[in-house]
């Protein structure tokens, strides 16, 4: 019976075309509940000349569009099953391995590929090995700093290859390679796709691309030009005077005093960072970054744990926390921004603040054909203010103050010139007649970059010079391994040698692309006048008003988390002079 049922199902499958298409109409029809739609329908089989006639309401029809029915969903599950599947393969396996063909045949070297989880165990082997125990107290960062990189192009060469997942990420140590890559001239390669949790914190000029980058950079510029920078040397000073003066009191109380920089200069560019963009509403600024800080801490705990998509909407504690904290932020950033458009519209403040002259540009472009931001724009880019501006010159600092205590024939020379120029407050024309100064600063951010590596990814298949890249491979430009290369900067290029960049950067090295901690090309760092100015000053005030050694308690453990950090602090002994 059951044999019978299928065996003319299945003949009535066979059928001409016409038949199937008028039984799956009906099918339709039945399922749409329109069983007594329209006419019944009768076709005529081209080969036997035979005409069949089909009643929606006939039983034995019904149980053939049920049958077709389920034989079409099942088919329809069957393929979408298999598409997905093949598609799986595809992107986790047979992609992954081409890709990995391509660049061995052009005589690129690399660790092989592993199913999914790429390289990403031993990178995090490496890393925890390294970064278990301090390390001597020499400039030879490198090992414990970014193992893996190094381990990578020692075994594998200069331009080399890993898996970050299923990506092949290619680790480009050749400056003249560098170069292209960071020219970009066809707009061929993108910062990596981001984890869109990380968005959380800003969608601001580092996160744009192509058209909508380069209009909001030109509208930004502006406010970061020298010019305008000038003016906010007097507000480092007041930033870099109140720190000193609690470090004055505490000093006072021995006759020398133990203290960590690092969370004092955290704060002192946190202050500074609010004072420059906000100018008179700082402390609402500094209450934002506050709230900043925590929003990131929570961000980089969530990054640090399995990606699942969507998860970041479930309203899980630590969600609703980022969630509520992003709300805060924006709404009280919104009413800085209005109280500044307002005071600005009134005159009676001024738009001498980073702020305030990103409106007051923006309100200049506003009627121009290009338009201006939004308020949500600006919005995103004070957030960035803090993420790119406050952390990195905070660890230079560090770093400097660290470098300096352990070389004090340096630490004397520059305090000897600062005495010299400076008055009792650094002003604009002292800061720019610090020669001695400046050079320790630069083989400070030689030896210890507090942003370690630039990441890019090409977005299309794409040639660097000879070598093609397949569209997806993600590309690391390791500034700190470069740095530290003796091809570059000589045998001694572990050694703190501020003398070699006493002609100027471009004399520094054997090859004048060998130092960008900025950054190179259309997108080095918007604030690299703005940091250099501050560090000069920071630097200048404290070396007028302490002398400096390293603490006992100190140990060389550099380690980085965003930047470059002293992972268990950076202990000093003061002494006021
Ligand atoms: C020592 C201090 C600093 C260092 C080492 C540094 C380093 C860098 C680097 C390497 C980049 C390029 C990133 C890339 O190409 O992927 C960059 C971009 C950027 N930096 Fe800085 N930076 C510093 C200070 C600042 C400050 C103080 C600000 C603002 C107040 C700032 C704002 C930015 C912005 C907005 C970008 C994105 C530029 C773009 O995409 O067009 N930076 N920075």
């Amino acid at each position: 019976m059951r044999a019978t049922y299928f065996q003319r199902t299945a003949k009535l499958y066979l059928t001409s075309p016409e038949e199937s298409s008028i039984r799956l109409m009906l099918v339709c029809q039945k399922l749409c509940h329109l069983d007594n739609f329209g006419p019944n329908r009768s076709v005529r089989n081209a080969s036997s000349n035979k005409s069949t006639t089909f009643n929606c309401n006939n039983p034995q029809y019904l149980a053939i569009f049920w049958m077709d029915f389920f034989v079409l969903v099942t088919t329809s599950l069957a393929f979408i099953l298999l598409y997905g599947v093949a598609r799986l393969t595809y992107s986790i396996w047979l992609k992954p391995k081409l890709q990995e063909r391509l660049l061995k045949q052009q005589g690129i070297r690399g660790r092989p590929y592993k199913l999914l989880v790429g390289d990403m165990k031993e990178f995090v082997r490496q890393i925890t090995e390294a970064w278990s125990k301090p390390i001597n107290l020499t400039h030879q960062i490198v090992p414990r700093v970014d193992p893996f990189t190094l381990d990578n192009v020692q075994k594998y060469g200069k331009v080399s290859f890993c898996w970050a997942g299923t990506r092949p990420r290619l680790i480009i140590k050749d400056t003249e390679l560098m170069k292209e890559v960071l020219a970009n001239k066809q707009g061929h390669f993108q910062k990596p796709p981001l984890n869109p949790i990380i968005l959380i914190l800003s969608r601001g000029l580092t996160t744009l691309e192509g058209e909508q980058w380069s209009k909001r950079r030109r509208m930004i510029n502006p406010a970061f030009h020298l010019e305008k920078l000038k003016g906010m040397i007097p507000v480092f000073s007041v930033s870099c005077g109140q720190m000193i003066e609690q470090w004055k009191k505490m000093a006072s109380l021995q006759s020398s005093y133990e203290i960590d920089v690092w969370p004092e200069l955290q704060k002192l560019t946190a202050d500074a960072i609010s004072r420059t963009a906000f100018g008179s509403s700082y402390e609402e600024g500094k209450k934002i970054f506050h709230l900043q800080k925590e929003l990131i801490s929570l961000t980089l705990e969530a990054m640090q744990s399995l990606y699942i998509p969507g998860f970041r909407f479930i309203p899980t504690k630590k969600n609703q926390r980022r969630k509520k904290l992003d709300k805060d932020i924006t709404s009280m950033l919104r009413n800085v921004i209005q109280m500044k458009e307002n005071g600005m519209r009134t005159g009676q403040t001024r738009a001498d603040d980073l702020l305030g002259m990103l409106l007051q540009h923006n309100n200049q472009c506003a009627n121009g054909a290009e338009g201006g931001m939004t308020t949500e724009d600006v919005i995103e880019e004070c957030k960035q203010f803090y993420l790119a501006g406050q952390e990195t010159t905070a660890s230079w600092l560090t770093w400097a103050i660290i470098v300096l205590a352990l070389h004090p024939e340096w630490q004397e020379k520059a305090r000897e010139e600062v005495l010299q120029v400076c008055g009792k407050e650094p002003d604009f024309e002292a800061i720019s007649h610090l020669k001695i100064v400046s050079i320790p600063l630069h083989e400070v951010l030689r030896l210890y970059p507090p942003v370690i590596a630039l990441y890019q990814h090409a977005n299309k298949d794409t040639k660097i010079k000879e070598i093609s890249l397949p569209a997806g491979v993600d590309i690391t430009l390791p500034i700190l391994l470069i740095n530290h290369d003796p091809e570059l900067w000589g045998d001694d290029a572990e050694e703190f040698k501020p003398e070699r960049f006493s002609e100027g950067v471009s004399k520094a090295s054997k090859d004048q692309l060998a130092f960008f901690p900025f950054g190179w090309g259309t997108r080095t760092s918007i604030g690299q006048n703005f940091a250099m100015l501050e560090a000069k000053v920071a630097l200048a005030m404290i070396l007028q008003h302490f002398s400096f050694k390293l603490s006992p308690s100190y140990s060389h453990a550099p380690y980085t988390v965003m930047t470059l950090q002293p992972q268990h602090g950076a202990q000093i002994i003061l002494h006021q002079i």
